[in-house]
């Protein structure tokens, strides 16, 4: 992995994941803490089942919390920095998971502050709008109103600055330089954001767990240095692997680069022109070539989008693999098979993401969880 790059700002290059475990000092999901959620949860998701999630600190703390029958809370977030895209459903629909299955209270911070600071060009207004469309993807997914609070990090600073700097008074300029790779010319705004990201974790007294892909762990690092002399838990964490960029496996997608992505608001036409052009394919040359020696499903972004996030059932995701594997599928085909499903999921998404604009307030301010929050000045 020497020229891999993972931070939370960049990823690039092919990640070795087991490295990234010990490099970050986390710890993988092991089959007996997967036999624990299966008791606790029912059937695992196949983000589990399929090692999507595949690291995690402390999980193990957490799953005794909750086989004791005490409360946990969840807490994840988004970057407003350009429109949401299909990688940013694996948090999501992994936590709306975990809310149904433990009950538990979720925190979605929206870090306005963040991509207005870190992105020299861009205009508070432009990211704003950028936010407020996430908003609507984040609640088209389907979260419990009542135990779900989604905030703007330049709205609710009020209620969290002195708690802020509690926080940042623990964390040196060292640490962060360390940590991040900022720089003498990296703008204070930037230095001082760590402490946003890790406030929601002292929400609660109880345990946090914050589901996320394994780029946004230096946070946490910093997090569980400082938690207990600040009277709090160390927060837990479950981390995803990256869904691969549609150009191919080396990286991450991001919206600034269309061709790598498929966007939320990508209309049905856009999918397909996008499958069909960029789409990475593990198939052969020619057609002769693949009926002879088959594709290769490992490196292929169809096959692999199907088996993160669109193809739930495991003996289907099974015989997509067989037949490729032995020619029998073409990777044209298999490209439609994911323009199908993609579109499916994207025609869905949208008519909820209409719905959607009737419960922000309830998310944002008037429901049960937003309105205690809106009550509560963190000390
Ligand atoms: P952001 O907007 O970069 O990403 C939001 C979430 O999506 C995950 N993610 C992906 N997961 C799988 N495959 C991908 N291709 C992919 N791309 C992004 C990220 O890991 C993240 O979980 N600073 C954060 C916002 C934030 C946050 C948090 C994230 C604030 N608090 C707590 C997670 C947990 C950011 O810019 O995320």
């Amino acid at each position: 992995m020497a020229d891999a790059i993972v931070t939370p700002w960049e990823v690039k290059g092919t990640v070795d994941y087991d490295r990234l475990i010990t490099e970050f000092g986390t710890s993988k999901i092991t089959p007996e803490l997967k036999h624990r959620m299966e008791k606790l949860f029912g059937k695992l998701h196949v983000m589990l089942s399929r090692d999507i999630y595949y690291s995690h600190r402390d999980l193990d703390v957490i799953l005794n919390e909750l086989e004791s029958g005490r409360k946990i809370f969840l807490y994840t977030g988004v970057g407003p920095s350009s429109e949401m895209h299909i990688g940013h459903v694996i948090p999501m629909s992994f936590t709306k998971w975990l809310q149904e299955k433990t009950g538990a209270n979720l925190y979605i911070e929206v870090t306005d502050d963040e991509k207005f600071m870190f992105k020299k060009e861009r205009k508070l207004e432009e990211i704003e709008r950028i936010a407020d469309d996430d908003i609507l993807n984040v609640i088209a997914l389907g979260f419990d109103p009542e135990k779900t609070f989604i905030f703007k990090d330049t709205e609710y600073i009020r209620n969290m600055y002195r708690l802020a700097t509690r926080v940042a008074k623990e964390v040196n300029f060292s640490t962060v330089k360390a940590v991040f790779g900022f720089t003498n010319s990296t703008n204070i705004g930037m230095i001082f954001y760590p402490t946003l990201q890790m406030l929601p974790t002292f929400f609660e007294k109880n345990y946090c767990l914050i589901p996320a892909a394994i780029d946004q762990d230096p946070y946490w690092r910093i997090q569980r240095d400082i938690a207990e002399k600040l009277g709090y838990r160390k927060a837990a964490q479950i981390h995803s692997k990256f869904v691969p960029a549609l150009t191919g496996i080396g990286g991450k997608m991001s919206a600034s680069h269309p061709e790598t992505a498929i966007l939320f608001n990508d209309d049905e036409k856009t999918v397909e022109k996008k499958v069909m052009k960029y789409a990475f394919s593990g198939g052969q040359e020619s057609i002769e070539l693949h009926r002879k020696l088959g594709g290769n499903p490992d490196v292929d972004v169809s096959f692999l989008w199907l088996k993160y996030l669109f193809e739930p059932d495991d003996k289907r995701l099974k015989q997509i693999e067989d037949d490729y594997r032995s020619g029998k599928l073409l990777s044209g085909e298999l490209k439609q098979i994911l323009v199908e499903k993609l579109n499916a999921f994207l025609v869905e998404h949208r008519k909820r993401k209409e719905q959607a604009r009737k419960l922000v307030e309830k998310f944002m301010h008037t429901g049960a969880l937003a309105q205690k929050m809106w009550n509560t000045y963190y000390e």
